[in-house]
């Protein structure tokens, strides 16, 4: 693995980013690691940190062997596969765009089901750092629906990111597909990290339109189980959700930590404050500070 130096950071802006929480999610993981997978990728704030602690050149730094990525989005599966496999096509198509609204809404328009992962990555890349609050948002139908966004000069094209990135996803397997196809293969000794679509924290704060699919009560439940399941099979589970009592005892039994963190995506300003969120293990993990417990 090449030196890279500083924490490589997500190359889309994305609902749910977890960059603010990567120090207490950071302290919670073992420090040796089979697989290390993150089935609920979106940004891939976590992985990207620990791919570049890994790269740093320290021996003792190296905390898995081998890494896995999915999302039920299969426009950002393209991106992430596209980096990884030809990020000097994905920088050259991306060279194409501008900031352009009528460009914008052209783009928008296409249907990315027949592209190129390189095509299907510049677009989902050109979209989101030119619309409105740099926010992934779909329909029912899988279409995404955010409008053109006003900013000064965005930045379409970071090569230095894309080819930071492409070094740490070289190794990496990225599926498309429910987070079980990943969490159903893992074994002793392996980690998985889950960012599933928050549960609802108030009738006004969902968002679950990631992809076509979106992720509802049962989905919650049905991952709740998994949490379960993987310990018998001891496999290392830590999980964040939204704090709320539904979250609370869906996880009842487990160790739980409420941690404050600020947010930024929010469509609505006035509720851009600090949250309470959830870290959930399916073990006892040692972190650094004693932690007051959210009460399983
Ligand atoms: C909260 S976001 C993850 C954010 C990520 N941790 C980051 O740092 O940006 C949740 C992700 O889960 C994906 N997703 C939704 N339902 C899924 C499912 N059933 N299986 C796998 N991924 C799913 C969404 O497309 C979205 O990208």
């Amino acid at each position: 693995m090449p030196v890279i130096g500083s924490p490589v950071r997500p190359i889309v802006k994305w609902a749910g980013g977890k960059t603010r929480l990567l120090g207490e999610i950071l302290a919670r993981m073992p420090a040796r690691i089979g697989t290390y997978a993150e089935p609920f990728a979106g940004g891939a704030a976590v992985f990207f940190a620990l791919a570049s602690e890994s790269a740093s050149g320290r021996p003792t730094a190296r905390r898995f062997e081998r890494a896995v990525l999915a999302d039920r989005n299969l426009d950002l599966v393209a991106l992430y596969r596209a980096t990884r496999d030809s990020v000097g096509d994905l920088i050259e198509a991306l060279r194409g765009f501008r900031y352009d609204r009528d460009l914008f809404y052209e783009v928008r328009g296409q249907d990315p089901s027949a592209m190129s992962d390189v095509s299907r990555g510049a677009r989902l890349l050109f979209l989101n750092r030119t619309c409105y609050n740099g926010l992934w948002r779909v329909n029912s139908k899988g279409i995404f629906n955010v409008p053109f966004g006003r900013y000064k000069n965005p930045k379409i094209l970071d090569e230095k990111a894309l080819r930071s990135a492409a070094l740490l996803l070289a190794q990496t397997e990225v599926v498309h597909g429910d987070f079980s196809e990943v969490t159903g293969k893992l074994g002793s000794g392996d980690f998985v990290y889950l960012d599933p679509p928050y549960a609802p924290a108030s009738s006004t704060s969902d968002f679950t339109a990631y992809a076509r699919e979106g992720f509802g009560p049962d989905d919650q439940q049905r991952l709740a189980t998994e949490l379960i399941r993987l310990r018998k099979k001891r496999v290392l589970a830590l999980l964040s959700n939204a704090d709320t009592p539904e979250t609370r005892a869906l996880y009842a039994g487990l160790s739980q930590d409420r941690v404050r963190v600020a947010r930024s995506i929010n469509s609505d300003p006035a509720s851009r404050g600090e949250v309470s969120e959830l870290l959930v293990s399916n073990w006892a993990p040692t972190t650094p500070r004693k932690r007051r417990s959210a009460g399983a």
